[in-house]
């Protein structure tokens, strides 16, 4: 199975890509937790990420690209995949159509997950992930066992450098000019499943399971 996630920043993509990506038996591949990793071991590339991210800003097109048509090409990708955050760019939509061809696959769904700003706004400000591992937690109804630790790893649980309120006000303007236009590419293919992502996390997944996927979770 081969899926993509889009949404706005906040809208919980990572969450349920997490959770789907368990229950399916694929690997769940963020663009965004990759290039935090990149950053975190200190790379080239991490450096060049960190000053678009920091800002609320996507990185080039053609950095992106590559990154995926890379991670895409590894053997656990054979049987399936489920992206999160990407593609986030028209520009990026159609290379991915590209790379689908030369693969000989298809995408089999993109699940469209829809929340009103203001809840984004909240829940990005309260968010806290793990350094370590990528785990998310929210402070108010999500967090972890121990203040400040990772349940998963025990890593440091801390904010994302780029969830201030302005870097995420910047987020979301980007989003509305070149990700949101995205969902009309998917819906002319006939491919978007939107659901609303403005309810408990357990009951998206139910939702996106019954209308998307067309099956029991
Ligand atoms: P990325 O990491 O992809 O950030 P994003 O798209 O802004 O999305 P977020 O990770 O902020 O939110 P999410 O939708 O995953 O929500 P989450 O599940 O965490 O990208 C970061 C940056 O990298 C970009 O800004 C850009 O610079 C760069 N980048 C990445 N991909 C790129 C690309 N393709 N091209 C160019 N640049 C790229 O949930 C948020 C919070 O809400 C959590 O605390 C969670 O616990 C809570 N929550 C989730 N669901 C619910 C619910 N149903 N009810 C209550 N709380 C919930």
């Amino acid at each position: 199975m081969r899926l993509l996630v889009l949404g706005p920043p906040g809208s919980g993509k990572g969450t349920q890509a997490a959770i789907l990506s368990d229950k399916l038996g694929v690997p769940h591949i963020s663009t965004g937790e990759m290039f935090r990793k990149t950053i975190r071991n200190g790379s080239e590339l991490g450096l060049m990420a960190q000053q678009f991210i920091h800002r609320g800003e996507l990185v080039p097109d053609d950095v992106t690209i590559a990154l995926v048509r890379e991670r895409l090409s590894q053997e656990d990708c054979r049987a399936g995949y489920l992206l999160d955050g990407f593609p986030r760019t028209v520009e990026q939509g159609r290379a991915f159509d590209n790379m689908l061809k030369h693969l000989g696959q298809a995408i089999d769904r993109v699940i469209y997950l829809d929340v009103p700003i203001a809840r984004l706004i909240k829940r990005l400000t309260a968010r806290r992930v793990c350094g370590v591992c990528g785990s998310v937690y929210h402070m108010e109804n999500k967090k972890p066992k121990t203040e400040g630790i990772c349940d998963q790893c025990g890593g440091p649980v801390e904010q994302r450098d780029d969830d201030s309120e302005e870097t995420v006000l910047n987020r979301l303007d980007v989003y509305n000019q070149m990700t949101k236009p995205l969902a009309g590419f998917y819906q002319k293919k006939d491919l978007l499943c939107s659901v609303s992502g403005d309810l408990s996390i357990e009951e998206t997944t139910r939702i996106i399971f019954q209308s998307c996927l067309r099956r029991d979770n």
